[in-house]
């Protein structure tokens, strides 16, 4: 396994960090086009985007410090109106995850309307293929399951493309339960349209087309989990396994990062999400344990990395007395001695061979009999 990140201690623990920790190329690519446009501003111009650019307050705060502002849905045709007032160009970023088709038609008409006001379209390239999927599967009485949760943006948006019946479900229990109580007509020709959220969870994924397959009259069956999900979760699910410690570094309204965490959690219990590395409160480094990192496709590098230089400092296993580092404490308490030194020292054993004597330095003196 490829790691981003590693420090392996002589104590026998470990930091590692997976390889593919990080931004995915959907995220990256929508933070490059926006970065990219604020070194670009022009006078008077105003950079938005449509819901936050990606599930990291911090980065989001990086934003906004750089003038970039969020607003939602419901603001577009303000904003739009006052494109024309302003003296520069109004540009609105879509994130990653996508819109609704009525939401891309407001931009697209306010585009026309307005010409101060611009929409870039940021959609991940993946997720803009399960909308011409649902799109051109919609109609002649064809029926659509998302395997998703219902209310994330990513899937209002691909259920917005389809025309018909429509439903998502979030687990494979939820499916189950909704296609028994279906009861599927064998005689209906139509077809059960199948996909999922880029992000869903492989095991989940695959107990619900067993249930597809069993129960679905005519399922046409489109896996659309996005790669770079796969392998976070293959990665998060091996990391855990050797590990005792598994951190998972995502915004809390992350769903890849929530997937992560879970897959993680199912094979090592002490597992522990947080969103960057003030979050790691109380979790010390120790280099006897073997600790995994994974992160969510919108976590910064310098977040990252951060949380791995924290776990793995190597200043964990000294003694310290209050405050003060042991090793120095022992050194600083004893004097060095050079040849020639006249010194005084206490006597502390006699024989008949030697006499010892504390010296306060780092050996003790012995002056033979001969010496003496
Ligand atoms: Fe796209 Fe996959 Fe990332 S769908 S946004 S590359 S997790």
């Amino acid at each position: 396994m490829k790691y981003k990140y590693e420090k392996v201690f002589p104590e026998g623990g470990a930091v590692r960090v997976a390889g593919s920790a990080g931004f995915c190329f959907g995220v990256r690519r929508a933070t490059e086009r926006v970065e990219a446009a604020v070194r670009a501003e022009g006078p008077g111009d105003r950079l938005l985007t449509l819901g936050k650019l990606i599930h990291n307050d911090s980065y989001i705060s990086r934003l906004s410090d750089a003038g970039v502002g969020v607003i939602s849905e419901s603001d577009i045709p303000r904003v739009a109106a006052e494109s024309e007032t302003g003296s520069g160009d109004t540009y609105v970023f879509i994130r990653a995850h996508g819109v609704t088709r009525e939401t891309e038609a407001a931009l697209a008409d306010a585009a026309k309307k307005y010409p101060h006001f611009h929409y870039i379209d940021c959609t991940c390239p993946y997720v803009k293929k399960i909308h011409r999927i649902a799109e051109e599967n919609s109609g002649g009485g064809n029926s659509f399951i998302l395997i998703g949760s219902a209310d994330h943006p990513e899937v209002r948006g691909i259920m917005s493309y389809f025309n018909g019946r429509k439903n998502a479900y979030a687990t494979s229990d939820e499916l189950l339960t909704a296609l028994e109580n279906e009861k599927m007509d064998k005689s209906v020709k139509c077809a059960q349209i199948v996909v999922a959220q880029t992000t869903q969870n492989t095991a989940e994924w695959k107990k619900s087309l067993k249930i597809i397959e069993r129960l679905c009259t005519n399922a046409i069956i489109f896996d659309t989990i996005c790669n770079v999900t796969e392998v976070r979760q293959l990665e998060a699910e091996k990391l855990g396994r050797m590990c005792d410690l598994m951190i998972v570094i995502g915004g809390q309204d992350s769903s890849n990062t929530s997937k992560l965490a879970a897959v993680s959690r199912s094979v090592c219990k002490d597992t522990v999400r947080i969103a960057n590395a003030e979050e790691l409160d109380g979790i010390i480094p120790n280099a006897h344990l073997k600790v995994g990192i994974v992160a969510g496709a919108s976590t910064p590098d310098d977040i990252i990395e951060e949380v791995f230089k924290t776990m793995s400092e190597t200043k964990i296993d000294k003694v310290e007395i209050e405050g003060e580092n042991f090793d120095e404490m022992l050194n600083s308490a004893f004097k060095t001695l050079n040849t020639g030194d006249t010194v005084t020292g206490t006597v502390i054993a006699i024989s008949d061979q030697e006499m010892k004597l504390d010296l306060g330095a780092k050996v003790t003196g012995i002056l033979t009999a001969d010496q003496t």
